[in-house]
């Protein structure tokens, strides 16, 4: 008689995935804040309201990356050094540690290398943002930063199912997120962006998560889609956070030619990630 081992219903993972804490809504409060030029302590009284949060975006804001040349000792100066907009990186960054914390065995990462993967995607999506001339930098850096969150729920199921997940690879001949998809039910990119839309991220951001490892087949917001696509294939290429799937993904060469992306341009990205991942890694330690 053959065992056959019986699968997660797709009801209990989304229940985990509806166990996640809700996602602080600091960002939210603070933007308008900066729209309408309110003054400082209105900014840092709303910052300061979560402690842990308001420790986090004033020690990152210590670091290199933002530092610059100001001293910042500060919430206060925190708020003045970083200006608007990196201001929100950091609030946004600082707010997404805590659901990083865990390891991700289930994806062959250690502790704390799948929050590398985000940091890395986040600051490459800036990057190339910057290069492609995006408006909203803020939404990229969010998309790429995000883009895994599915895993850090997903990782537990993987962990248990591991073996058909990879026999299914193997036999099929199809990629790891098919595999998930076949064997659970759903994969990281789904589950992903149902907790993004339950954190009330704008769809764009909610889409390009849920479509990340395929970028072709969205209509609507696949620019978005596409910039996630080819920083996670260049960041894992890195090999930070890469994880037993980062070689067994679908492969999508033509998004780079899409967006106009050529070998030597993603030397120079990946030269300019290394410089500036390597200087911040230390102060973004999820805790
Ligand atoms: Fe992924
Ligand atoms: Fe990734």
């Amino acid at each position: 008689m053959t065992l056959v081992q019986s699968t997660p219903s797709l009801a209990e993972i989304i229940e985990s995935a509806e166990r996640l804490p809700p996602f602080p809504d600091v960002v939210w409060k603070v933007a308008p804040l900066i729209r309408k030029m309110a003054p400082l302590q209105e900014i840092e009284s709303v910052i300061k309201y979560d402690q842990v949060i308001a420790a986090r975006v004033l020690a990152m804001s210590q670091s290199p990356l933002y530092a610059r040349k100001r001293a910042v000792s500060s919430l206060q100066d925190a708020i003045v050094a970083l200006g608007d907009q990196q201001l929100l990186v950091v609030i946004l960054t600082a707010c997404s540690a805590r659901y990083f914390t865990e390891d991700a065995t289930g994806y062959d990462l250690r502790s704390g290398e799948l929050w590398d993967h985000a940091i890395a995607s986040g600051l490459m999506s800036e990057i190339v943002a910057r290069h492609l001339g995006c408006k909203n930098i803020l939404t990229a850096y969010t998309a790429g930063l995000l883009h895994d969150i599915g895993k850090t729920v997903l990782n537990f199921h993987v962990k248990t199912y591991f073996e058909s997940i990879l026999t299914t690879v193997k036999k099929h001949n199809i990629s790891f997120i098919e595999a998930e998809q076949r064997i659970l039910g759903i994969d990281h990119e789904q589950l992903g962006a149902l907790i993004a839309r339950r954190w009330r991220f704008p769809v764009d951001v909610t889409t390009a998560i849920g479509n990340h490892h395929r970028p072709l087949e969205v209509d609507e917001h696949s620019d978005l889609a596409s910039l996630v696509y080819v920083v996670n294939r260049m960041v894992s290429a890195l090999g930070i956070g890469c994880g037993v799937d980062g070689f067994l993904q679908p492969n999508h060469d033509k998004v780079f030619v899409r967006l106009g992306i050529n070998t030597q341009l993603a030397d120079k990205f990946l030269v300019e990630l290394m410089d500036r991942y390597e200087h911040t890694r230390q102060f973004l330690q999820a805790s």
